[in-house]
């Protein structure tokens, strides 16, 4: 199949057959509802197929890959990559994952005892881990601000972040998209607020390339990470880290190699031996997620994933819990059934739900409960949704 045999997405989500026409380019298996894209994402074959054409150079001649091949080529994908997301090439690093990305901008902090990194209770666990390791090692802390929940409103979110900022506050860090609540925060807004405060902000965009329109220099942050393995199509281990020029002087990889010293880009391009083909193959996944009509694309998940989960909130008598002000291409709803809002109990149902529908749909514990968390991707359609609500029909 060529890109120009994809079939045009159709806009009304309702009458939307797309998903199965697309569904043979994905690797998932036929009988498989898949709902979580969210997590890691899903690999196209020809995405696949473009990074093992990279593996297979890099066998051909090792030693000409990783001391000819390799730093050009890592060069040529960030210049691929940098302008679909509003960014120079040279400000642009790849790293393993988003989680790889934070751990580089917060062990780079110089941190004194008494100061604190600020967050919020949305935050991804690994991020907040981070925070509170690299704050725990230099007697610092992390405050994390409160959000509303459910009910959010950005202005109620810009208000709690600065309410925990003071003067002791060296970093904020906020998700683009929430994981546990599948919220897009206003960070426009919170980079203004940084900005105003003095304070310099680090936005964990895991989930923004691909699911919004993202341009990362516009958002006003110091630094940003994303990764393309989610919503973009990339093989997976394939995440971007961009630093402002004034926020790269301190900044290191978190696994420091022979680059050390020797700036920005020969510090996070080589960082040891590994297999680079996820980001060497980004322009297959870029050339595929464009194929798809982009704009098009992100407006069709977003009213997928809104109508997926009105089908889903209605079947089961429950309340969808993400606001159209706050919603992208995941949402949020009531369980129609108390579950303890522990990760284990979160687990449990989720693996139930797999091994009695084969239904992929992460369950959340947050704020007192747990709650189902939809996702909508091109190889979706309505009919997945309505499978998921007769599982729990009232
Ligand atoms: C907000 C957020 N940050 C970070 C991550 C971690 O991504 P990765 O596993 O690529 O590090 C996720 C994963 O879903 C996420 O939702």
């Amino acid at each position: 199949m060529s890109d120009n045999d994809i079939p045009s997405v159709i806009e009304t989500a309702s009458e939307d057959r797309e998903g199965a026409a697309i569904r043979a380019e994905f690797w998932l298996d036929a009988d498989v509802t898949f709902l979580n894209h969210g997590s890691y994402g899903a690999v196209p074959r020809r995405v696949s197929a473009a990074a093992e054409i990279w593996r297979q150079r890099m066998e051909r001649q090792p030693v000409l890959f990783f001391q000819e091949t390799l730093a050009p080529g890592l060069r040529d994908a960030a210049g691929v990559l940098a302008p679909f997301l509003g960014v120079q090439a040279d400000d642009l690093v790849f790293v393993e994952n988003a989680t790889s990305g934070a751990n580089a901008v917060l062990r780079s902090l110089r941190l004194a005892p008494g100061d604190t990194i600020v967050g919020t209770d949305h935050g991804y666990g690994a991020v907040r881990n981070t925070a509170r390791h690299v704050a725990a090692m230099a007697g610092a802390a992390l405050v994390e601000a409160k959000l509303p929940f459910p009910g959010t409103d950005p202005a109620d979110v810009v208000r709690a972040i600065d309410a925990a900022i003071d003067g002791r506050t060296r970093l904020v860090v906020v998700d683009h998209v929430t994981s546990p609540t599948a919220l897009v925060l206003p960070v426009e807004d919170i980079a203004r607020l940084c900005r105003r405060r003095g304070v310099p902000l680090l936005v964990d965009g895991a989930h923004a390339p691909g699911m919004l329109d993202l341009d990362i220099a516009a958002v006003g942050a110091d630094w940003y990470v994303g990764n393309p393995h989610k919503w973009l199509f990339a093989a997976r281990g394939c995440a971007a880290l961009w630093a402002s020029p004034s926020a790269r002087g301190d900044l290191h990889p978190p696994v420091v190699s022979h680059g050390y010293g020797a700036g920005y880009l020969a510090e996070f391009d080589w960082t040891g031996t590994r297999d680079c083909s996820p980001y060497l193959a980004v322009d297959a996944a870029l050339a595929f997620y464009r194929s798809l009509g982009p704009a098009r694309l992100r407006a069709r998940n977003k009213a997928l994933a809104a109508e997926g989960a009105r089908i889903v909130a209605g079947a089961w008598q429950t309340e969808v819990l993400t606001p159209p002000a706050m919603a992208g291409s995941m949402a949020l709803v009531a369980l129609p059934f108390a579950v303890e809002p522990t990760r284990e109990a979160a687990r449990a149902l989720r693996t139930q739900i797999w091994h009695e529908h084969r239904i992929e749909v992460p369950v959340m514990a947050f704020g007192g409960s747990c709650h189902i968390r939809i996702s909508a991707q091109i190889y979706n359609e309505p009919a997945d949704y309505h499978r998921l609500a007769e599982i729990f029909r009232r």
